[in-house]
Order: C-alpha cells, then sequence, then structure tokens
C-alpha cells in the first residue's frame, strides 16, 4: 500500500503541535538518560524534547527524516541527522534509543525495530511512546469517510501505523527484546484552539488527496462531523488520543 507523505514545517509544527513535547516529558523520566550514555532520539522533530535528554548530561544524537526539523534541531544547537528509521544501519551503539509521538508514522514498524535492536549495545534500553490502536480514531473515520464521500481510497493516504499492547509486545519479543513494560494509555488532550489548524498541521496527507482550493470547505465538513463528539462542554476540542508506551531491553 502507498504510504501518503506527511510534509512538517517546524513554525507550523510549534504553533500548533507544542503540547506533544510537554506530554511527551513523562516518557524522558522512563527514560532516565545518565550522564555520559550515548543515546539516540529517534523522530526527534524540532528537538524541544531532546534538549530536556541533553540536560542530563548524556551524549545524544538527534535523528528524523524531515530536512526542515532537522535544521531547526541543529538551530538549537545539538547533533542532529536527517535519517530514515528504515535506513539507518548503526551497530552497537547507544546505550539507549528513545522516540515520542514518532514511531506510528513509521512503516513497516518491524522493520524500524529491527534497526533499533542492531543499534542498540547489548543491554541498551528503548524506551518509546506512539500512537496505540484506537489513536484519534474519531478524526480518522471523519477523515476515512471525507475523502470515501468524495469518491477516493483513505488508505492510499493513511500515514499511521498503530499497534496494540499484545501486538507490540510480541513484535519486539520476536525481535529478541525482553519487554519490561508495554502498554496501552487513553489520554484525551485537550487541543489548543480549534480543530482545523490540527487538521492541517497533522493530517497533511489527507489534505493531499484533495485540490487545496478544497481544504477549506474540507475542514469545515471535519468540523461539523467532529463537534458532538470531540468538543466538550467547556468550549475545547479534546482528541481521543491513546498512546502505546513501552521499555524493552536488548538481552547484556
Ligand atoms: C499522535 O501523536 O498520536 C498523533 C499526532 C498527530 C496525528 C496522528 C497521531
Amino acid at each position: 500500500m502507498i504510504k501518503a507523505k506527511q510534509v512538517w514545517s517546524p513554525e507550523t509544527y510549534l504553533r500548533h503541535g507544542a503540547f506533544v513535547s510537554l506530554l511527551g516529558e513523562p516518557v524522558v523520566q522512563v527514560l532516565a538518560p545518565k550522564e555520559g550514555e550515548k543515546i539516540l532520539d529517534l523522530g526527534c522533530g524540532e528537538g524541544i524534547l531532546t534538549e530536556k535528554i541533553i540536560e542530563s548530561g548524556a551524549d545524544v544524537l538527534a535523528m528524523d527524516n524531515s530536512a526542515d526539523q532537522i535544521e531547526a534541531a541543529q538551530n538549537r544547537h545539538m547533533k542532529a541527522v536527517c535519517m530514515d528509521a528504515l535506513e539507518m544501519n548503526f551497530e552497537n551503539e547507544f546505550d539507549a534509543v528513545f522516540s515520542n509521538a514518532a514511531l506510528h508514522w513509521m512503516s513497516p514498524l518491524s522493520k524500524v525495530f529491527e534497526n533499533v535492536y542492531r543499534a542498540l549495545k547489548p543491554g541498551g534500553r528503548f524506551v518509546a511512546e506512539m500512537g496505540g490502536a484506537g489513536n484519534i480514531q474519531s478524526i480518522r473515520m471523519a477523515l476515512y469517510n471525507a475523502l470515501m464521500r468524495r469518491g477516493i481510497d483513505p488508505a492510499l493516504y493513511d500515514p499511521w501505523s498503530y499497534l496494540g499492547d499484545s501486538s507490540a509486545r510480541m513484535m519486539l519479543q520476536r525481535i529478541g527484546f525482553e519487554v519490561r513494560s508495554c502498554t496501552l494509555i487513553r489520554r484525551p488532550t485537550d487541543l489548543p484552539g480549534d480543530i482545523g489548524p490540527w487538521l492541517e498541521t497533522f493530517a497533511g496527507s489527507f489534505m493531499q488527496a484533495v485540490p487545496d482550493e478544497q481544504h477549506p470547505a474540507l475542514i469545515d465538513e471535519l468540523r461539523d462531523t467532529l463537534q458532538p463528539t470531540l468538543f466538550d462542554p467547556n468550549n475545547k476540542w479534546v482528541a481521543d488520543y491513546v498512546r502505546l508506551r513501552f521499555k524493552v531491553v536488548k538481552p547484556a
């Protein structure tokens, strides 16, 4: 299946997606980085959480497949490389690999996990949080229905891979990891404003399926569809996020 490509603008992401890094801070606590450790931040975006890891004194390499996000990360004065997780060929290099809100944009995940396994030193840990099964289900269904009404196959424009906890556990174990924890967490998430900018920032690949001049009408239609479920009585948009959080270890 063709996976449509999401294009990231660091400026738009900072304006409408800053909450993603803020909500990822507990994952850095699970990582518990230590001074001198060599850590890879996989799918670092513009590097906000990477900075938190660097504060521990760890030697961090930030990595993302968006050249624009990597340029933004480099402007924050960190080591950052533009590379696709499917292509990375590090071997026994890192004490830990970290990833927040990035893995669900990558496919096939089994190949990414294999590359992480190879990149870790024996005894190294992989700590990650990503969208899990059922993540933003109402938004995804609204996008599917809106494209199907236009005679378009939405699966061709869907960039997201979500795993349940059992399938993630099995996939990670098959590769050789020891699973320390692997849980699905429902996390209804207050959006910083209207659903429109969220759709423009995060659902760009679905938007690519219709001509630019039809985007405002598509967004109005999606807002109307989603309002009864996601617009709460306190006049806030609350998205139905579900996280998959895990900590796994490469045997020593
Ligand atoms: C997520 O972090 O789960 C996510 C964000 C935007 C679009 C899809 C998923």
